[in-house]
């Protein structure tokens, strides 16, 4: 419990702007990118105030950064953006747990600039928040979809099986994608303070479905994964439920997760997974005009539900277990958004421990659009 309050101590002293905190200066020993971390490194606290933080990232801006802190808070199993400093908000604040002594590592990065080619496109000067605005592009044409109702989720009440929506009825659609010819693992929704921990650690290239939201927050995250080799697909914007969205606000949540990642990474994604599944002709109609090839799964981990204890990691291992034993071949949904994830994420690796493909792989496509 000591431990978790000096922990937290940087948290706070980190969230609270205060001008003029008493600070030490950072050990440049302590700075190192996601890949250099040691993971059996104990850290100890060093406060730093956010005007340090932001003048040490400055100085040392080519990279994320750690600094240390002492041991494991359990808040850490949250997502990132109970990291994310609300004040300043070019700067995204990640965490990632070390092995056996579970140091825990703060780094940070800077969000990734607006460019001046989206600036010209969009007439804006920022990412904008989670309600992404809808652009008009010249090449997209809303009136041609299909007039199918607006629908919240989980509601599958009116749906009509024509309208061939796969959370309702598993239905898929010609150009969908829904398993691999080998069993291979996917990860939605990150990056995330806990992603840099599976880049290191997973022994085999894989697909990265991410929030375009979490790709600009965090930007060096994202081009690790494309430099190291893995598959970069959208997962909308913002996590969005598209069938209960307008025609605009779905391609507003498909456009500016393309531009995220087209912004961070310099590659157009092609594959997309709708969240939740989430899906309907009128949506397809909408993200197929963005080039967009829609990707779902047929073996759900639901690793998500570690993080409330309500399944256990041996239960979803055992599972893995199972299909081996059932069949060659398929796509695995996981999730990248915790450290809990990330480690059940690790194991499956090892367990699969074997050849694995990306989805553009999968299907012997293109891995990006041009
Ligand atoms: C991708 O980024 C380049 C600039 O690097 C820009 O010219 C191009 O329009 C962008 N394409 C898309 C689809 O965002």
């Amino acid at each position: 419990m000591k431990l978790y309050a000096t922990a937290l101590l940087v948290f706070s002293t980190v969230a609270t702007a205060k001008s003029n905190d008493e600070t030490k200066p950072i050990n440049p020993l302590l700075l190192s990118s996601p890949r250099n971390i040691d993971h059996s490194a104990k850290y100890i606290n060093l406060p730093i105030s956010p005007g340090k933080l932001r003048e040490n990232l400055q100085n040392h801006a080519s990279g994320p950064q750690t600094y240390g802190t002492g041991s494991k808070p359990s808040h850490l199993d949250r997502t990132l953006a109970d990291y994310t400093v609300p004040s300043r908000q070019e700067i995204g604040i990640g965490g990632g747990i070390s092995g056996n002594n579970q140091g825990v590592k703060i780094y940070a990065q800077f969000k990734q600039p607006f460019p001046d080619w989206l600036q010209s496109i969009t007439g804006l000067t920022k990412w904008p928040d989670e309600n992404a605005p809808y652009i008009p592009l010249d090449d997209i044409d809303l009136s041609v979809v299909p007039k199918i109702p607006k629908r919240s989720l989980g509601d599958c009440s009116n749906v009509e099986r024509s309208h061939c929506s796969f959370e309702c009825y598993r239905c898929v659609a010609p150009d969908d994608i829904i398993t691999c010819p080998v069993m291979s693992q996917t990860f939605d929704d990150g990056p995330s303070p806990s992603t840099p921990k599976l880049l290191d650690q997973l022994p085999i290239k894989t697909t990265f479905f991410t929030q375009g939201i979490n790709v600009v927050r965090f930007p060096e995250t994202v081009r690790l994964q494309h430099q190291e080799g893995h598959l970069l697909a959208s997962h909308t914007w913002s996590h969005a439920n598209l069938p209960g969205l307008s025609n605009e606000d779905i391609a507003a949540q498909i456009q500016w997760s393309i531009w995220a990642i087209n912004a961070t990474a310099g590659v157009v994604p092609r594959y997309f997974r709708p969240p939740y599944g989430a899906i309907d002709d009128r949506v397809r109609t909408i993200t197929r005009q963005f080039g967009l090839v829609a990707v779902f799964w047929d073996k759900d981990t639901f690793d998500w539900r570690v993080n409330d204890r309500s399944k256990t990691e041996n239960e979803v291992y055992q599972e893995v277990r199972q299909w081996q034993a059932e069949t060659p071949g398929a796509l695995i949904l996981e999730h990248d958004s915790t450290i809990k994830t990330v480690n059940v994420g690790i194991e499956v690796s090892r367990l699969i421990h074997s050849k694995q493909m990306t989805v553009a792989d999968c299907v012997n496509g293109p891995w990006y659009n041009d």
